[in-house]
């Protein structure tokens, strides 16, 4: 059954409720993250009881508020169905403990996720930027467990508690390293050419471009997220990552270009794979 036909709204504002909504977590437990518009405000704990109706394992509910905002890329959260916010979630065959209002999470980069980690190949060194609780990092184990190292760079110290406890959880000691840091510091101390850089921060990862650049080895990948109108997704990103590449004096091929998901409306979430030469 569909959210609007299981709550009881009036007729004019049942094509408000909303469609979608974020179901983190398992068997054990979820919680749901969904948006609802201010004409519902009346309706928003009838709403909220219908989620917990239609999801047996949902144990609490939060409505977000606004966009995502600040550095650590969260949303400003009210409560609606109190109870535990810190889930197990499952998917593509690994576990993350994850707590959606301190830490940065989306379900819906799943199939991403499966994308990226199917390019990845044995002995490879990763730098896993703007890396959150860590969900790419499990992804390219549970796929490819013989890469050399994956370097898990995040600034959220919550989220690296919960990497940290993710990497224990899935039992990859020593293959991902945690790191709280800035991107841009760890890419500049560090002296190492990683094969492959991860830059999954769709506002600003631009920002981090040259850096990236810098501590990326010859024949390298960086896989770039931006965002993208929909008329045509890649011009913005195309010409970031062209400048930043005249700019850092390196030679830049696109040789993937993939839609992740929608953004926001008419935006794409999108990710370019660039090759280092
Ligand atoms: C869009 S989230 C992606 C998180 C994770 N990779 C995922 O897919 O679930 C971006 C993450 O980058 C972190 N972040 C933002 N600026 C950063 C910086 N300068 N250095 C390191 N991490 C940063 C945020 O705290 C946030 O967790």
């Amino acid at each position: 059954m569909r959210l609007r036909d299981a709550v009881d709204v009036p007729m004019e504002l049942r094509g408000l409720v909303p469609n979608s909504f974020d179901v983190i977590g398992s068997r054990e437990g979820a919680v749901v993250v969904v948006e609802i518009p201010s004409e519902l405000e009346q309706y928003k704990y009838e709403i909220a009881k219908a989620l917990i109706r239609l999801n047996k394992n949902v144990k609490s509910v939060v409505r977000r508020v606004g966009a995502r905002r600040g550095a650590f890329r969260l949303y400003e959260t009210e409560v609606l169905i109190p109870g535990p916010t810190e889930v197990m979630h499952r998917e593509l065959g690994y576990r993350l403990l994850i707590d959606p209002t301190k830490v940065f999470f989306s379900p819906r980069d799943q199939s991403d996720r499966l994308d990226l980690s199917l390019m990845v190949g044995r002995n490879e060194s990763i730098a896993y930027l703007f890396a959150g609780a860590g969900p790419y990092a499990f992804a390219i184990l549970k796929r490819q467990p013989d890469v050399s190292s994956i370097h898990a760079v995040e600034l959220n110290p919550d989220a690296v508690i919960y990497l940290e406890r993710n990497v224990k959880l899935n039992k990859v000691r020593g293959k991902v390293i945690p790191i709280e840091d800035d991107a841009r510091h760890f890419c500049n101390v560090v002296k190492q050419g990683f094969n492959r850089v991860i830059m999954t921060l769709p506002l600003g990862a631009g920002e981090y471009l040259i850096d990236a650049l810098s501590c990326i080895a010859k024949g390298g990948i960086i896989h770039f997220y931006h965002t993208g109108r929909e008329e045509n997704p890649w011009s913005e990103a195309e010409s970031i990552v062209l400048n930043k590449c005249i700019e850092a004096n390196v030679n830049c091929n696109i040789i993937g270009r993939r839609i992740v998901r929608e953004y926001a409306p008419y935006v794409y979430k999108i990710r370019m794979d660039i090759k280092i030469s």
